[in-house]
């Protein structure tokens, strides 16, 4: 039996867990009950629509731990985070430690996890946007040099990797195969002085594509709002970068207006954009339609149904790349450069330059069966033969 900790905390990391979970419950059935399964919530996130919502839809189970961490200051909300990870890891004494992505849940997780000498898989590794003033660059750094095992979404992860000196790299950085882990002849070397460096795609794209289906046929958003058969935009906007200094928030929404010129937008605000903008100069045009953040399967409708995305998110940015959704990201870089240079994202400080989307380039981030690669990279590393 191999004891598996996820910690998860924010919207993104809930979405991420679920084909994570589905795959360990694919190998359980087809080999007789051999991953346990332990799922930790540190309460980052609270509001139904930021985390209930999503393990309503997808399904997933309630979690052994609830931590209630609450919001707070970074060094606060990290720091009951850590603590309260660190008990819950001395008490189950797992195999693995499983962090996802880049938030305050994934730093504190993979320090508490790393101070008591358990090995941590990130998921998401590498990922840089080579700007230390996001808190997101500082959480993603610190934990990939804390990590044992380092689950790429694409070859520029691995590239960023090997040159901070991850050099213990699988495949050359291309993307394993399915069955490559359980090949004769690939010995799996993963220690926390020797992490081990494997690119397997991006688990969004699994949850993509299991969800569009089930979307189409669940979803009424587009009937409730009224928007169904009209060119409409959507919005998201929660970056700290874009919302805690007002001047920044307001430009990013004059670029809003100029961009939408009168068509309607459809902007599910994150809690965070919701306390700010009251506080600015930027009042909301007529077109602009403020509703509460949306389940993931409404989500899904609302973006392959709009002609243009604008985000700062950078779940989004893919998921607009995915279904070929011209996307505009409200931020002056971004750590999924494959979407700009596929020319279906732009910056929008680069927005004069038309969209110049390239038909049948090679999908960046994996073919949808990630979570299966990452099961199987835990499995032969805490096994070792
Ligand atoms: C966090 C992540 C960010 C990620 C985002 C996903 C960090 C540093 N940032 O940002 O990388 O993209 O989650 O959505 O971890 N709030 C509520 N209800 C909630 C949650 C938050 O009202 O359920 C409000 C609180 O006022 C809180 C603020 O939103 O202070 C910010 O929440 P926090 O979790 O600190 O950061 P996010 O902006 O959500
Ligand atoms: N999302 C959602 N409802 C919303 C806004 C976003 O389900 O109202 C989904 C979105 O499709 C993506 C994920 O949440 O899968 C991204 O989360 P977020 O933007 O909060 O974080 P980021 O990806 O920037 O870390």
């Amino acid at each position: 039996m191999i004891k598996v900790v996820s910690i998860v905390g924010a919207r993104p990391q809930f979405i991420k867990y679920f084909p994570v979970s589905k795959a360990i419950k694919k190998e359980n059935d087809a080999q007789g009950v051999l991953i346990k399964d332990i799922l930790v919530h540190t309460g980052q996130h609270y509001d139904y629509t930021m985390s209930k919502v999503f393990f309503d839809q997808f399904g997933i189970k309630e979690p052994e731990y609830h931590l209630e961490a609450g919001s707070g200051t970074h060094g606060g909300q990290t720091g009951r985070i850590l603590q309260k990870v660190e008990d819950v890891l001395i008490s189950e004494n797992p195999d693995m430690v499983l962090v996802y992505g880049d938030t305050n849940s994934t730093l504190g997780g993979a320090i508490a996890a790393s101070k008591l000498k358990l090995p941590v898989a990130h998921i998401e590794a590498g990922l840089r946007s080579f700007n230390k003033f996001m808190p997101e660059e500082i959480n993603r750094i610190l934990t990939d040099h804390v990590s044992t095992l380092l689950l790429c979404p694409s070859k520029t992860a691995v590239k960023h990797l090997l040159h901070e000196g991850m050099n213990n790299v699988l495949n050359d950085g291309r993307l394993i195969p399915d069955d490559y882990l359980f090949q004769t002849g690939h010995t799996i070397n993963a220690g926390m002085n020797n992490p081990l460096v494997i690119n397997v795609g991006d688990v969004m794209y699994d949850v993509l594509l299991h969800s569009l289906r089930i979307a189409e046929r669940t979803s009424q958003i587009l009937e409730q709002l009224d928007i169904k058969g009209q060119d409409f935009y959507l919005l998201t906007l929660h970056r700290a970068e874009n919302t805690d200094n007002p001047h920044k928030f307001e430009e990013i929404m004059n670029f809003v207006n100029e961009i939408s010129s009168g068509r309607t937008v459809i902007f599910p605000a994150h809690p965070r954009t919701k306390k700010v903008y009251k506080n600015t100069q930027w009042k909301p045009g007529d077109n602009i339609r403020i509703i509460d953040p949306v389940g993931y399967f409404d989500l899904l409708m609302l973006l392959r149904n709009a002609s243009l995305a604008m985000t700062d998110s950078g779940g989004m940015q893919k998921e607009s790349y995915w279904l070929k959704i011209p996307c505009i990201t409200l931020r002056d870089e971004t750590e999924w450069v494959e979407t700009v240079e596929s020319g279906w994202n732009v910056l929008y400080k680069d927005y004069h330059k038309p969209h110049a989307p390239s038909d049948g380039e090679e999908n960046y981030y994996g073919d949808g069966t990630s979570a299966g690669k990452i099961i199987h990279a835990i499995i032969r590393s805490v096994r070792k033969q």
